[in-house]
């Protein structure tokens, strides 16, 4: 991969067309079907270490932010330690207390982002572990923290960040799946989360291959006044992603919402001109979820729904391919960034440079 456009009009679609390959670059050379785990070479972190972790906390800001929300959840999810999520941007004006058990995590593309650095100044000042999940090799956030796992996601050069935010899902998974399988993750959960890794390369070039159908669909919602966007858990963080996506790149004014909030005052929005996204994975949650595309039809509102099967209640459905439970979210965001590149194109911006925004953000 390099700067060189490869015939596509921008970058951004480059860059998402490019995530299989990427993908299949992150788990190159990991993989340890021995004993079912992952090889991390940089992550300076033994595991008489990794079993004292006591709490993670993954800090970044945008897209990396909500990388690391999906990374929260796997590392909960796998590796049964208390995880979560915090802008970097945040965390380090609100005096945190650093606490010696917790394992913090610096999340960047570019490694260069002045609030995350700042919070890993902070944080190392303060005598804190901290790692990074970060994309550009070498690069200042790479430099401060004590060990990490690189993206390798290749040269990101649209502002809007697609392929990079694929990829450090995926390098959580492995993250968490480490973890996982030094503290008690079983073997055949491990085997069961490698196979599911290994699958991804061949699903995202499935899901590119739906793009026709996913233009069609942003010439349909583009005009739409404002559009909501929800998930529960797994699905949170996706929607989160997808509404930054579209605000950032197209100028459509869009939320984000855990679904299971929406009759706590947002449903108060729902009318034929605000449609929702929704999120919708094939995991012990369908049945919620489906129950709120019926609240939301029952006041009028379109639904596109993203799922592992078509949704009867939703107006339109986006079908990806199923993975493991813990994985579903690197598939299901890859769809709604293709719907955010095409509404931008629909509605004539500049997508490689969206107004008022750096690729960047290295000043405070
Ligand atoms: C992503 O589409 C954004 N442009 C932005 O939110 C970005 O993710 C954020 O500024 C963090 O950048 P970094 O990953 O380089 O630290």
């Amino acid at each position: 991969e390099s700067y060189d456009m490869g015939g596509h009009d921008t970058y951004m679609h480059k860059e998402i067309s490019e995530q299989a390959d990427a993908v299949d670059r992150v788990l190159r050379g990991r993989i340890d079907d021995r004993f079912s785990t992952v090889h991390l070479g940089g992550l300076n972190l033994d595991a008489r270490e990794a079993r004292a972790v006591r709490r993670v906390k993954i800090l970044g800001c945008g897209s990396a932010y909500h990388a690391g929300q999906i990374g929260a959840q796997m590392i909960e999810e796998l590796a049964r330690v208390p995880a979560d999520a915090e802008p970097a941007s945040e965390f380090r004006y609100r005096n945190a207390v650093v606490d010696p058990d917790t394992l913090y995590i610096a999340v960047s593309q570019s490694g260069e982002t002045y609030d995350t650095l700042a919070a890993v100044q902070e944080l190392k000042r303060k005598g804190a572990r901290v790692l990074g999940v970060v994309n550009v090799v070498g690069s200042a956030i790479a430099r401060e923290t004590d060990g990490g796992v690189y993206v390798h996601a290749g040269p990101e050069v649209c502002v809007v960040s697609t392929k990079c935010f694929t990829n450090t899902a995926v390098a959580f998974a492995l993250l968490a799946l480490h973890l996982g399988r030094i503290r008690d993750l079983s073997v055949a959960d491990g085997k069961r989360i490698i196979a599911g890794l290994r699958r991804l390369p061949e699903q995202i070039a499935g899901i590119l291959r739906d793009e026709e159908r996913i233009a069609e669909l942003a010439g349909e919602y583009a005009n739409a006044k404002s559009m909501m966007f929800v998930g529960r858990v797994r699905g949170f963080p996706v929607a989160r992603e997808a509404s930054l996506k579209l605000k950032e790149v197209s100028y459509v004014h869009a939320e984000a919402y855990p679904a299971s909030e929406l009759k706590h005052g947002p449903l108060a929005l729902i009318e034929p001109a605000v449609p929702t996204v929704a999120v919708v994975p094939d995991d012990d949650l369908l049945e919620k979820n489906r129950a709120t595309l019926e609240e939301i039809k029952a006041r009028s509102g379109r639904i596109l729904a993203v799922a592992h099967r078509e949704q009867e209640k939703a107006d339109h459905t986006i079908v990806v391919p199923k993975n493991e439970d813990e994985l579903d979210p690197v598939l299901m965001g890859i769809p709604l960034q293709l719907l955010a590149y095409h509404s931008a194109l629909a509605l004539g911006r500049d997508i490689d440079k969206p107004r008022n925004l750096a690729k960047s953000v290295t000043v405070e």
